[in-house]
């Protein structure tokens, strides 16, 4: 109903009415003054009409301020009852940095009621040690002119309750007013449980990073120990066997046409032996690369795996190579082995090349196939391993491995491995 009313008030048709009568009001004024004391009949009903039109504009004029006060004051509770019931705590401070306004989503985060918050000073709720700076940054905010930001980007914010303990908070601050009686408003919200979550989740992940290094560091110490055992013990007990079998074929009775077929029959074997231990110590770990060094040890890679899959392969090492740290060649190694398996299964390739280079205080390692490319839902297969462990490898140690489509065709995965080793932050 009372819509129907003020809108039937503010109809442009009794607008137009009122405007009229004020106007006819002002024609019969004008007349009853040019006639003068010659009607006084007249003047009589013009005073009369006026006081009227002064009386019901008076009444008019109290009920719109009355209507306009009652609103404001709806507003007011409206918005009290919004801030009051906000998720995050909000407080309004002057100019000269004392509450005027505390929500309740703020008692509750700095333990504090709201009758001793208002008034005071907002310091009160800032650990001591953060104070002169964030009074300078709410001067600069207000000199910036920007009506609302983000605060503390990039840094985590404190809060102090008023039990004394000190809490994580991410916060927004607005500004409205002149100069002189200029309020800010913060908006606050306790991120304790999620920096706890954050914290823990990072922990878990360095945790498992330094488990997975131990288990590659271990892994490699396993190969090395196998490859060695079985190129030194398995190895000399097959060039004994081979002494003794010569000794034996020296001494065979002659004419026995059958014995000497077997006994070359075993030389051959024992010879088929002696190569597939090597190629097995080999792949398990080149021993080479601890005696000879990286560059050497990816040349006879490269090498071996150009005979055995028949994909022609260049290899490029630059002259100036240092001398690697332990780690850093035998993640090179890995990363260059298994890429060539990589070609060798899957990229149905005719070329390959393998690149090794000192580059900026780090090393960096290319391997380029002519094959069928690698697709992105490859990259993602759940069961295999090779390029995940090779990418957890390299991150290990700071570097960064890149698996992507070469310039002339085929898969290109680039590697960058830094020298200097892996800083500690990074590392932790
Ligand atoms: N040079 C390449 N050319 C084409 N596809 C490739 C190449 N290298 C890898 N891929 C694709 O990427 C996939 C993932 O390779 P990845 O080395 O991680 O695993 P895998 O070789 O399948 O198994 P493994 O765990 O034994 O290494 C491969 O299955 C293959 O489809
Ligand atoms: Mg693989």
């Amino acid at each position: 109903m009372m819509s129907v009313k003020a809108s039937l008030v503010r109809h442009p048709a009794v607008t137009a009415a009122g405007a009229a009568l004020l106007l006819a009001l002002l024609a019969l004024n004008a007349v009853a003054f040019l006639l003068g004391f010659d009607a006084p009949r007249l003047q009589g009903a013009v005073l009369l009409a006026d006081m009227l039109a002064i009386a019901a504009g008076a009444v008019i004029g109290a009920r719109v301020v009355l209507r306009a006060e009652h609103h404001t004051r709806a507003s007011r509770a409206q918005l009290h009852v919004i801030v009051d019931s906000a998720m995050d705590a909000i407080i309004t401070i002057d100019a000269a940095h004392n509450i005027v306004l505390f929500n309740r989503a703020a008692e509750q985060m700095f333990r504090c009621p709201r009758r001793e918050a208002v008034g005071g000073p907002l310091d009160r709720f800032i650990p001591e040690r953060f104070r002169g700076a964030h009074r300078g940054h709410i001067g600069e905010f207000a000199r910036t002119g920007v009506t609302s930001r983000r605060m503390g980007d990039a840094t985590t914010l404190w809060g102090l309750r008023a039990d004394g303990v000190e809490f994580p908070l991410e916060a927004s601050i607005s500004q409205g007013g002149a100069a002189g009686s200029r309020y800010h408003t913060v908006i606050l919200r306790d991120i304790t449980l999620r920096k706890m979550a954050e914290d823990a989740l990072r922990r878990s992940q360095r945790d498992l990073r330094e488990f997975s290094a131990r288990l590659l560091d271990a892994r490699e110490e396993e190969k090395t120990r196998i490859a060695r055992e079985l190129h030194d013990e398995l190895g000399q007990l097959l060039t004994a066997l081979k002494m003794d079998l010569s000794w034996l074929r020296e001494r065979l009775p002659p004419h026995d046409a059958e014995l000497a077929a077997r006994a070359a029959e075993m030389g051959t074997l024992l010879d088929r032996t002696v190569t597939s231990m090597r190629r097995i110590a080999s792949d398990l770990r080149p021993l080479m690369l601890d005696d000879l060094g990286l560059a050497d040890a990816a040349a006879w890679l490269v090498e071996d795996f150009a005979k055995r899959s028949g994909v022609a392969c260049r290899i490029e090492i630059a002259a100036d190579l240092p001398d690697l740290p332990k780690g850093v060649a035998t993640a090179v190694y890995r990363a260059v082995q298994e890429s060539l398996t990589n070609i060798a299964r899957h990229a149905g390739a005719d070329s390959a090349s393998v690149a090794i280079r000192v580059d900026n205080g780090a090393i960096q390692v290319e391997v380029e196939d002519d094959g069928r490319g690698i697709a992105a839902e490859d990259l993602a297969k759940t069961r295999s391993l090779g390029l995940k462990g090779m990418r957890e490898r390299i991150a290990l140690l700071g570097g960064s491995l890149e698996i992507a489509r070469a310039p002339r065709g085929g898969t290109r995965v680039g590697l960058r491995v830094p020298l200097r080793g892996v800083p500690q932050e990074e590392a932790a």
